[in-house]
């Protein structure tokens, strides 16, 4: 049996092989897919030992994203602009490919609920590398505009640097008051100390989407302050979750799983 695994530490808690589980069942692939706890620098050999088992694919997850980028012997556009590997595939040469499907789940969430995206204009907050990962995304997704803030400015202005060659991308002061946006995305990890990044208010118009990459059992503390200033959708990163999973899903299997029973499912679970 072909066997994929998600490297991460910690790792318990992570609900990739549920949700690859899930996919196997509903695409009718027989596969194996396990959570390995790799210590924090043994990420390479044990990544190795699995390759030597029948492992043909491994998601990666934090710390170890970055260790995963440096290994791969091919990577796709979006992963080596985003600096940070997600998804290794195991190659027919015994290489390794890597790819990051982070930015195109969340891509695949928004339309999955707004429809396309053509024309929109989007405020991306944050400049970490969740943030990273997703300008070139949302760059070729349709949308008209794309506008980084950050606490740290200058971190939002050198991310908007690096992709101004991809789109139409500018950074602005974090408490900018003189526009609205279509979409807001909070990729900032403000939400798990119950915390708000500093916006305007002014950037919610009444038919902005907010989107947080956060999610738990509660509305996140950025959905709430989004709700609380006339959002008229907040939506929560699950999908981005789950959407993820279907794009390593895919690579691996060349089989596109369908997310919403699975996310229905997993929402019953937080
Ligand atoms: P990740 O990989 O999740 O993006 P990261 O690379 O450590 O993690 O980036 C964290 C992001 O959240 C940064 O944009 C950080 O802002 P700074 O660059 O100014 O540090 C942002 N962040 C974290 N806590 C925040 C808070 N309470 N309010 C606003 N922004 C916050």
């Amino acid at each position: 049996t072909d066997k994929y695994a998600v490297f991460g530490n910690p790792i318990a808690h992570s609900k990739s092989p549920l949700i690859h589980g899930l996919f196997a069942q509903e695409t009718e692939q027989t596969l194996e897919y396990e959570a390995i706890l790799a210590p924090v620098d043994e990420f390479a050999s044990c990544l190795n030992e699995f390759w030597k088992v029948n492992g043909k694919g491994a998601n990666v997850t934090v710390p170890f994203k970055e260790q995963a980028f440096d290994l791969c012997d091919e990577l796709s556009e979006q992963a080596r602009l985003a600096g940070a590997v997600n998804t290794l595939t195991l190659l027919p040469n015994g290489g390794v490919r890597g790819d990051n499907t982070d930015g195109l789940g969340l891509v695949a969430d928004l339309k999955r609920h707004i429809g396309e995206l053509n024309g929109l204009s989007v405020l991306l907050v944050g400049a970490g590398g969740a943030a990273r990962g997703s300008v070139l995304p949302l760059l070729q997704s349709g949308i008209c505009k794309l506008t980084i803030v950050n606490r740290t400015q200058s971190k939002a202005e050198r991310l908007a640097e690096c992709f101004s060659r991809y789109g139409d991308v500018c950074s602005l002061p974090m408490e900018h008051d003189n526009q609205s946006y279509d979409i807001i995305i909070n990729s900032t990890s403000s939400s798990l100390s119950g915390e708000v990044p500093n916006l305007s208010t002014q950037v919610i118009g009444t038919s902005t989407v907010c989107y947080d990459m956060m999610y738990g059992k509660e509305p996140t503390s950025f959905n709430i302050w989004a709700e609380g200033h006339g959002a008229k959708l907040t939506l929560d990163g699950l999908g981005m979750l789950v959407g993820q999973a279907a794009q390593s899903f895919a690579i691996w299997r060349k089989v596109k799983p369908n997310v919403e029973p699975v996310l229905v499912e997993l929402r019953t679970l937080l």
